[in-house]
């Protein structure tokens, strides 16, 4: 199996709070790779540095087998990546179609003025697009919503919405930051569906940032763990869900009761 992203040794600081350090991380291609760890481990930044928007102080990133100190956001586009958002990002006024369609503007070949021309290659685009967005909302079941505006839509549905406009483009890598967080457990059963159709259908390679361990226990091939910045874990689920060095970074918390009850209940 080949990697589709490599992090060597990353490290990033703000001020004097140290958000990653020293960093390895291998995600293999096709496989759903979550990313755990208390509040504050670093998930996020990781995330951020994964899609570019931050520049790691030291380190290297290498995808696709390329590598990279930053990664350029054209660049990344163009190699299929794709991300959602810790808090939503969607465009509040515009419709569940609209929002999903802007998933594919980077890819759109013709020019402003064509579009506005109106001409041919632009009209073939928009009908592409048109068909596109049909094909998402009925493979994520927004038929329901999708000429309504985001604003007013349950949290569920908008957070479906952010996983259809990240997936139109068919990205070979996609990022999801916290996909499940405010839902329902009939909602994160059906987002755990979603997720494993969009790797099974597209062979994207997905990389999830999620609190709740039930749902990370059952779709993840892979686990990474950080604790203040730091990969203290790494490894098949079953490994992770025994490892001392987990359970104690999450015995620490008040929440520790939720995390892994079995595995907790034995070192208590
Ligand atoms: N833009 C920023 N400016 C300053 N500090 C930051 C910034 N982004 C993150 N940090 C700090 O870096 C550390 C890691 O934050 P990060 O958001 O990556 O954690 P996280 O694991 O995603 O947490 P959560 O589970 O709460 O989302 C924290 O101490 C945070 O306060
Ligand atoms: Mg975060």
């Amino acid at each position: 199996m080949t990697n589709i992203l490599e992090l060597i040794g990353v490290s990033l600081q703000f001020g004097g709070v140290s958000a990653l350090r020293d960093v390895n991380l291998t995600i293999r291609s096709g496989e759903i790779h979550s990313i755990i760890g208390p509040n504050g481990a670093g998930k996020s930044s990781l995330l951020n540095v994964m899609t570019g928007i931050y520049q790691p102080d030291s380190g290297s990133i290498h995808l696709d087998g390329q590598a990279f100190k930053t990664l350029p956001a054209s660049r990344l586009a163009r190699l299929g990546v794709a991300r959602t958002f810790q808090n939503l990002a969607l465009f509040k006024g515009l419709s569940v179609r609209d929002n999903i369609a802007l998933g594919l503007t980077h890819q759109a070949r013709a020019t402003v003025w064509e579009q506005v021309l109106g001409l041919k290659r632009a009209r073939r685009e928009v009908l592409q697009t048109d068909a596109a967005v049909s094909r998402l909302i009925t493979k994520l079941d927004l038929a329901d919503y999708q000429n309504r505006p985001v604003a007013g839509l349950p949290y569920g549905i908008q957070k479906r919405v952010e996983l259809a406009r990240a997936l139109i483009a068919r990205p070979k890598l996609l990022l999801l930051d916290e996909p499940m967080a405010g839902m329902t457990s009939t909602e994160k059963a059906e987002m755990t569906v979603l997720i494993r159709a969009a790797r099974d259908e597209y062979q994207t390679t997905i990389v999830l940032v999620e609190h709740d361990m039930s749902v990370v226990m059952g779709i993840s091939d892979w686990i990474t763990v950080l604790d203040h910045g730091v990969r203290i874990a790494d490894g098949r689920p079953a490994e992770v869900q025994t490892n001392k060095a987990v359970i104690e970074a999450y015995l620490g918390l008040e929440e520790a009761d939720d995390f892994l009850p079995e595995t907790a209940e034995l070192v208590a």
